[in-house]
């Protein structure tokens, strides 16, 4: 996978797959710490301690039509590959919260991507999902809760219009520059 954002759609896939209704993703960046930090909270079925402790290994998979599942152990593979790791939290009924840090500037870092995109492709393919993103590194800061644009679209216009997605992605191409990786191939 070619940037932090294909994981994300990714990650909270699994999210969407556990029938999750409300799905909150974070990015952060810690300039001091030189940490970046991804967060992907849902309220979904969750899973028992005994699938947290395996969910890493790519042989566990609650997939039936392949029987490996990658999602996770890519994320930690790219995490740790910076010399950053993932936890999981997840609890049954209640949802799961898939946390993966990375040093921020470290060559094999991977760059975060469109991250707008896939926020839009995810609400597009998903509208009866609610969505959070906060987003705070490299110099921009996105906030957007599709809560708030689903009461203010009053239950009549689905949060997938044509142009409600346009607002949507008008609010990310208007946020600064896309993040150019400080050591890596210019993308
Ligand atoms: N947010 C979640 N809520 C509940 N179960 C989850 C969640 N994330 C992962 N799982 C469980 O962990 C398993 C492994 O997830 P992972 O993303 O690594 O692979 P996958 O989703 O099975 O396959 P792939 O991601 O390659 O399509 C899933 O099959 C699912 O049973
Ligand atoms: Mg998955």
């Amino acid at each position: 996978m070619q940037d932090l954002s294909l994981h994300i759609l990714d990650i909270v896939e699994n999210s969407t797959k556990a029938g999750a209704t409300l799905v909150k993703i974070q990015i952060i960046e810690d300039t001091d710490k030189n940490l970046l930090q991804i967060i992907i909270e849902d309220n979904g079925h969750g899973m028992d301690p005994e699938m947290v402790k395996t969910v890493r290994d790519p042989f566990v998979t609650t997939r039936t039509t392949r029987s490996v599942g990658l999602g996770l152990s890519l994320l930690e593979q790219a995490a740790k590959e910076t010399g950053g790791d993932l936890s999981i939290i997840s609890h049954t009924g209640h949802g799961t919260t898939v946390k993966a840090t990375f040093q921020a500037n470290h060559i094999d870092r991977k760059p975060v991507g469109d991250i707008g995109s896939t926020l839009v492709s995810l609400i597009a393919g998903n509208p009866d999902i609610d969505f959070v993103y906060n987003g705070d590194f490299h110099d921009e800061s996105i906030e957007l809760d599709t809560r708030e644009v689903r009461a203010e679209l009053g239950g009549i216009v689905p949060l997938n219009d044509p142009a409600v997605l346009k607002l949507f992605r008008d609010l990310f191409k208007k946020s600064g520059k896309p993040e150019q990786h400080e050591y890596g191939p210019e993308v």
